[in-house]
């Protein structure tokens, strides 16, 4: 865990740009450094660095509180210290009570799919490999490391997601009716967001029969690795799935022409780590290539379709963080598509048209392989759906703080009691 913990924080200082010296100590069983005596130990871990000036990126990219002591930032990391036994009983009743339902966002890769890209594609998990800027030009062992290293994050990232809505009632009355299901991926690389999927929907939906899956992406070799793991999945699934690969370079979203396009409509679009890569591409030319991408795709989407929106939270050189130009990128594309609306995270359903926030918002997601236990990727995200579809969930906030990352609520909700978790749909609807 805290050799796990400190190769992350390594990847947090790189994505800042940064080469600092820092410690991290388990606060159970290492011996702490004497200017620790003067602080509350509130989790399993403190991290702690002497570069002060770093405070508020490191506070926006972790979205966890940063602390300053002396010379020392630290922060902590790790489940909470639970002294429960310190409490009188009616104490830890309360605490117990107020405890936070999170989305899971930890998984496993099926053993199957482990098996096939790591011992017959010869993937390579390689950690310490720097995310390229910009993965259309990968080929040969590059394409394997990102197929050992992100196919499984993304994997697990879609997985989580969906296993979460297709729980949801009102989601699942939808598509009671249904047989097939289509989805789009744009930038589908590896598809490591398409497996995910549909191993959820094979989870969730049995009366479905058939699965159609449209795949667009610039890199042939990704796209034929991915269409090597579906035949693997075919032989798995009670399902029939197709598949059609679009081999394109998209210059520029909102020029982009998807041609032969299938007739009907899309129940899921998908595009996961893509939209940063166009905008890295376009060195200040494409920075509105959120908002292109919610204008040209959304009106794909199906009546009861889902359009996910995912990518990771650093920053291109030219610009400000991932996740603050979606968020005002899609806040702007929805005020001219209105009849599309945001399902996640919760608090843009309700206040998406008034908010123009530098909202950093970010979801940690976790997993397990055979080459790594725990592996960890942070991402943001949003989930748009038609308005007709988001009026069914009927979400209501009131009362409620909601989490955007971490500890940190969304502003619009400030003064609600109860904490809840901005990605996590209910169940029911309340
Ligand atoms: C970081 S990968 C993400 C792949 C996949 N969605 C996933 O989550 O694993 C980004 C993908 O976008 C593709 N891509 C980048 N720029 C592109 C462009 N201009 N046109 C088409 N594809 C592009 C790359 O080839 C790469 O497969």
């Amino acid at each position: 865990m805290k050799k796990d913990l400190t190769k992350h924080i390594i990847e947090i200082f790189n994505s800042l740009g940064k080469t600092v010296p820092f410690e991290v100590c388990d606060c159970y069983n290492d011996t702490l450094p004497d200017w620790t005596n003067s602080i509350q130990l509130t989790h399993e871990f403190i991290v702690f660095c002497q570069d002060l000036s770093l405070k508020q990126r490191l506070q926006v990219f972790t979205g966890k509180n940063i602390f300053e002591n002396g010379k020392y930032l630290y922060w902590f990391e790790g489940d909470k210290i639970f002294e429960a036994e310190c409490l009188p009983n009616i104490e830890f009743q309360k605490l117990e009570e107020e405890k936070i339902q999170y989305l899971k966002t930890d998984t496993r890769l099926p053993s199957f799919i482990d098996d096939f890209i790591f011992n017959h594609l010869k993937a390579i998990y390689a950690p310490d490999f720097q995310r390229f800027e910009y993965n259309l030009d990968l080929t040969g062992e590059e394409i394997r490391k990102y197929l050992g290293t992100y196919f499984p994050r993304s994997y697990a990232e879609s997985f989580c997601i969906f296993d979460n809505i297709f729980q949801n009632r009102v989601y699942q009355e939808t598509i009671t009716n249904k047989k097939s299901l289509s989805i789009l991926s744009v930038g589908c690389g590896t598809g490591g967001d398409i497996i995910g999927l549909i191993t959820a929907i094979e989870k969730h939906f049995h009366a479905i029969s058939e699965i159609n899956i449209w795949a667009i992406d610039g890199n042939i070799e990704a796209l034929v690795i991915l269409e090597q793991i579906l035949d693997k999945v075919k032989l798995q699934s009670s399902k029939k799935i197709t598949f059609k690969k679009n081999e394109s370079v998209i210059n520029s979203i909102s020029d982009f022409n998807f041609e032969n396009p299938p007739n009907s409509k899309f129940d899921f679009i998908l595009s996961f780590k893509f939209v940063c890569e166009i905008i890295a591409l376009g060195k200040g030319n494409l920075d509105y290539s959120y908002f292109d991408f919610v204008i040209k795709f959304l009106p794909m989407l199906s009546d009861n379709g889902l359009c996910i929106l995912l990518d990771v939270t650093t920053k291109p050189k030219h610009n400000t963080y991932n996740p603050i130009l979606m968020n005002k990128q899609a806040n702007q594309a929805l005020k001219v598509l209105n009849e599309y609306k945001t399902l996640l995270p919760i608090p843009c359903s309700v206040y998406s048209d008034r908010c123009v926030c530098d909202c950093f918002q970010q979801k940690t997601f976790t997993v397990t392989h055979s080459k790594h236990t725990n592996d960890k990727s942070r991402v943001t995200y949003r989930i748009f759906v038609p308005a007709k579809l988001k009026d069914q969930f009927n979400f209501m906030v009131n009362g409620t703080k909601q989490l955007i990352n971490n500890d940190k609520i969304c502003p619009f909700t400030n003064n609600g009691q109860l904490n809840v978790d901005a990605y996590l749909l209910q169940s029911t609807v309340e």
